[in-house]
């Protein structure tokens, strides 16, 4: 995938002090992924370098806002040619380059296990433990997040993800986001709360949206794998639905390959999922089969 092409809306040369500046604004349009979202940035030029960069977005202003993206960056172009003229130095040295940026490409593990139930000894922490064991006998690195240790922010749909590729809040997020742009499997360890994901994991899902932006500008993305083990205390298939969907959206909007999953019902009367027979072999098979096809 192509990131989306800018086209010029306009450009205007200011002259200053003996030297020429480009004022140029483009605009990106996100149509196809959100209806009306467009990206603009403006971006002052003297050479080859870009000495300052804004950019922002129409999805960044709710409805009710009198404020528009294009109005903004048209103002903000207005300020910086005014602020050119009068002193081009302290311009300069007032800028900070801002940029895309894409997660730290700092090696992490192959395999990154999300347990996000909030019980460190519970169903879940088993499921990622055989997950993390059998990583571990195929000689694979493997990391465990355990959501409910993490101070991590709710997203506030501020939607400025879409202008640098990265969330505005610097927290833990920041490293699981770099682990799952690191890792070519992602195993996702969850029980069922109220129909659905934990608070915590819809949080760290929610906050991939930044993750999301950045593929959507950089036009790169990798063929990661998912599998997604889950339990539940009721019994039936049915308490699962909502879970497989939350998962599958999550997979989806990241460019993770759903490549497995298993459910594991009626724990509230069984309790303890080591009990069940054949849970572990059913765990480690899937791993089994996922490490086997990493590099497909
Ligand atoms: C707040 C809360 C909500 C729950 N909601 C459901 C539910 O809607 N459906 C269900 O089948 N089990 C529900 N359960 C039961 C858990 O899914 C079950 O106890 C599971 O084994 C917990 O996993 P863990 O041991 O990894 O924490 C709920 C448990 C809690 C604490």
């Amino acid at each position: 995938m192509k990131a989306v092409e800018e086209r010029i809306l306009s450009e205007k040369a200011v002259h200053a002090q003996g030297q020429t500046y480009h004022l140029i604004l483009t605009g990106q349009d996100l149509g196809t992924q959100y209806p009306g979202m467009v990206i603009y940035t403006l971006q002052i030029i003297a050479g080859e370098e870009v000495i300052a960069l804004f950019r922002t977005n129409t999805y960044e202003y709710p409805p009710s806002s009198p404020i528009r993206a294009l109005a903004v960056i048209q103002s903000r172009s207005e300020e910086w040619e005014q602020e050119l003229l009068s002193d081009p130095t302290s311009f300069r040295q007032s800028q900070e380059r801002r940029t895309i940026r894409e997660p730290d490409n700092v090696p992490t593990h192959e395999v990154l296990i999300i347990q996000g139930s909030p019980r460190p000894a519970g169903n879940c922490s088993v499921l990622a433990t055989w997950a993390q064991e059998e990583a571990g006998r195929a000689d694979v690195t493997a990391e465990v997040v355990y959501l409910d240790d993490l101070p991590i922010r709710a997203c506030i749909g501020c939607y400025q993800c879409y202008n640098t590729g990265t969330c505005i809040f610097e927290d833990e997020m920041t490293g699981i986001i770099r682990s799952i742009s690191d890792a070519r499997i992602i195993v996702i360890c969850t029980p069922v709360f109220t129909n659905t994901v934990p608070g915590s994991l819809k949080i760290m899902i929610d906050r991939c949206q930044a993750y999301h932006a950045c593929q959507v500008l950089t036009g790169r993305r990798s063929g990661k794998k998912g599998l997604l083990f889950s339990v539940a205390g009721r019994k039936g298939q049915e308490n699962f639905s909502c879970i497989i969907s939350v998962i599958d959206a999550f997979m989806k909007n990241i460019h993770i390959k759903p490549s497995g999953s298993l459910l594991f019902d009626d724990l509230d009367r069984r309790e303890d999922i080591r009990r069940i027979p054949d849970a572990e072999e059913k765990v480690r098979d899937a791993m089994k089969k996922v490490l086997m096809d990493m590099d497909t």
